[in-house]
């Protein structure tokens, strides 16, 4: 361990994505010393070997046996759980709110009411020692979500929903965001392990359930597996290479094509001024959000927007049964 290394972390207080509204278990820059390093290394040993390994690597005597997703190998330096670029590192905020809030539908605990904010500093600065990368750079500047998001209408949904056919969405996510996918059961991760695409019905999501949640995964894609950042170049070829006919009923693969043939063919588009361009895929980007979040049962906060008990009629069966399973609202 290289304690030599002094990393000054750039803390960019309230900016990770779904930090908006937690208080910042960090309230002052910290960096790799070695008492924070033992500190931190003695609340790991206790905590959190029996699933990420005495030496970080993700083998511990638990980790055999965990349900969903393997503990993740910080040595790595690959982390799911960024509010920076795909293929950069984490800031010291991500690690602690994940530490924090746990990963839901995973077997990673949240450790809120176990760890205060000291121990859980002290972790961030012990994890970063398992990562040569995280030791020794400095985390980039967060990716910035456009703070004005339009607001969530039918139409915005029904956009999202032709978005997300023809942007392939529903090959990992299932036709009604389900996790089930005609490719789900075969994704895998950077290292071979079981990828699993998101249930967007659970109602709780791993990245957290804001708007700017969502979009920030939209941005960013998620680290190590096969979801990429969505580009979302969406144009009137579209509608000739969405074939989903063994999934989809054809109403609603007829209404993808529709939207398809209103938006502009390929060539028009990259004419446009990049700024353009870029205010069309930020216009997507929400819409998908929408269609996203009223997918989930929860709060039922699109469809009191919207007074939109139609909902399960507009998006057919999948959409009925999101009651049951979901258990809490964020
Ligand atoms: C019961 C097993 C278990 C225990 C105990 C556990 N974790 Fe985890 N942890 C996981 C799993 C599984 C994941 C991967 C979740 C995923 O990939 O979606 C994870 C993910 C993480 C991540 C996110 C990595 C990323 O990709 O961004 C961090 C950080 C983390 N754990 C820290 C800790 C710390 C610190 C402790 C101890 C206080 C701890 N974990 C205890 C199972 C565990
Ligand atoms: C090649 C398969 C694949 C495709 C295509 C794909 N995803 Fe994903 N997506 C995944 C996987 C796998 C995960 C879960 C990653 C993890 O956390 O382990 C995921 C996670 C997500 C999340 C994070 C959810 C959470 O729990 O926080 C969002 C949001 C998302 N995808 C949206 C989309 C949208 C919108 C599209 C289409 C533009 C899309 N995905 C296309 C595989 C895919």
């Amino acid at each position: 361990m290289h304690l030599k290394l002094l990393l000054v972390a750039t803390l960019i207080l309230g900016m990770g994505y779904g930090c908006a509204s937690q208080t910042s278990p960090l309230q002052h820059k910290q960096r790799v010393t070695q008492s924070n390093v033992a500190a931190g290394a003695h609340i790991y040993q206790r905590y959190c070997s029996t699933c990420h390994g005495s030496r970080g690597d993700g083998l511990g005597p638990t980790a055999r046996h965990v349900e969903g997703p393997t503990p993740t190998d910080f040595t790595r330096g690959v982390f799911k759980f960024a509010s920076t670029a795909r293929g950069t590192i984490p800031t010291d905020e991500d690690l602690a709110w994940t530490i924090l809030h746990g990963v839901p539908h995973t077997s990673m605990p949240a450790w809120a009411g176990v760890l205060n904010h000291a121990a859980t500093g002290n972790l961030v600065q012990y994890i970063k020692t398992f990562s040569p990368k995280l030791l020794q750079q400095d985390p980039p500047t967060p990716i910035v979500v456009p703070s004005a998001k339009p607001r969530a209408t039918l139409a915005s949904v029904q956009r999202g929903r032709n978005v997300y056919l023809l942007a392939q969405c529903w090959q990992c996510h299932g036709t009604n965001g389900r996790g089930d996918g005609p490719s789900a059961s075969s994704l895998k991760d950077e290292v071979g392990n079981r990828s699993i695409p998101s249930d967007f019905s659970l109602g709780q999501l791993k990245h957290g359930n804001e708007a700017t949640d969502l979009y920030h995964v939209l941005v960013a894609g998620v680290e190590g597996t096969p979801m990429l950042p969505a580009t979302l170049v969406m144009t009137s070829e579209m509608g000739e290479q969405v074939d989903a006919k063994r999934y989809l009923p054809s109403s609603d693969l007829n209404a993808a094509r529709s939207f398809a043939s209103s938006l502009m063919p390929s060539d028009e588009f990259f004419n446009l001024h990049e700024a353009k361009q870029n205010r069309l895929m930020e216009g997507w980007r929400w819409d998908l959000v929408d269609y996203l979040q009223s997918l989930a049962k929860p709060s039922g906060l699109l469809r009191s927007i919207l007074g939109l008990d139609p909902l399960p009629t507009l998006y057919g069966a999948a959409a009925c049964e999101v009651g049951e399973r979901h258990t809490s609202a964020k």
